[in-house]
């Protein structure tokens, strides 16, 4: 298996250049926020693993690894507790300002990895329900997340 950057721009940029290869460990305050930095890192992994598999066509792992993006995002809100913001976090203080739109945003993002689960497993068109998941990263971190440092956006 080759171990290479997905192509598809949509999950690039919500990857980002840097930020998928492999943490150099930022020491992050043990926490929420290293937690869910962890968690963002797994999440990435399995959407690597699902752009993977729609670039080869092999879909077999786009259930398991869709459910357990499914299962993170069940897992997220609680890991940004007000106030746990940090100079190395890219957490915007607007997640606090529109909890709301946070929540929302958060929502549709687990409810569109479960319709994902649902597509690979009926053999639906899972094309389209990745696309609709991979909105949801994208969208999210165009709100709420700091854009990356020294890159120049990797906005599509
Ligand atoms: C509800 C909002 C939201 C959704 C949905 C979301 N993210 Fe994130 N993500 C964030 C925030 C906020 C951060 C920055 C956290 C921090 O630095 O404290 C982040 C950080 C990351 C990081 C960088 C980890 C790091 O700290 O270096 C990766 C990779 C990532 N997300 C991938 C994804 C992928 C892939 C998806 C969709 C499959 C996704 N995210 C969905 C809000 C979200």
């Amino acid at each position: 298996m080759r171990n290479q950057v997905i192509p598809f721009l949509i999950l690039a940029s919500v990857l980002g250049g840097a930020g998928l290869v492999m943490a150099e460990h930022v020491d992050l305050p043990a926490g929420p926020i290293r937690d869910r930095h962890e968690l963002m890192e797994g999440i990435g992994k399995n959407a690597k693993i699902i752009g993977g598999a729609l670039k080869t066509g092999k879909l077999d792992p786009v259930a398991g690894a869709a459910a357990e993006i499914q299962a993170s995002a069940g897992k997220t809100l609680a890991l940004f507790p007000k106030g746990s913001t940090d100079p190395k976090s890219r957490a915007l203080p607007k997640i606090w300002e529109d909890w709301a739109k946070f929540e929302t945003i958060n929502k549709e993002f687990e409810a569109k990895a479960g319709e994902l689960v649902a597509a690979a497993k009926s053999g639906g068109d899972v094309g389209a329900a990745a696309d609709a998941m991979f909105g949801a990263c994208k969208s999210c971190h165009d709100d709420f997340r700091k854009p990356e440092e020294k890159k120049d956006g990797g906005k599509s």
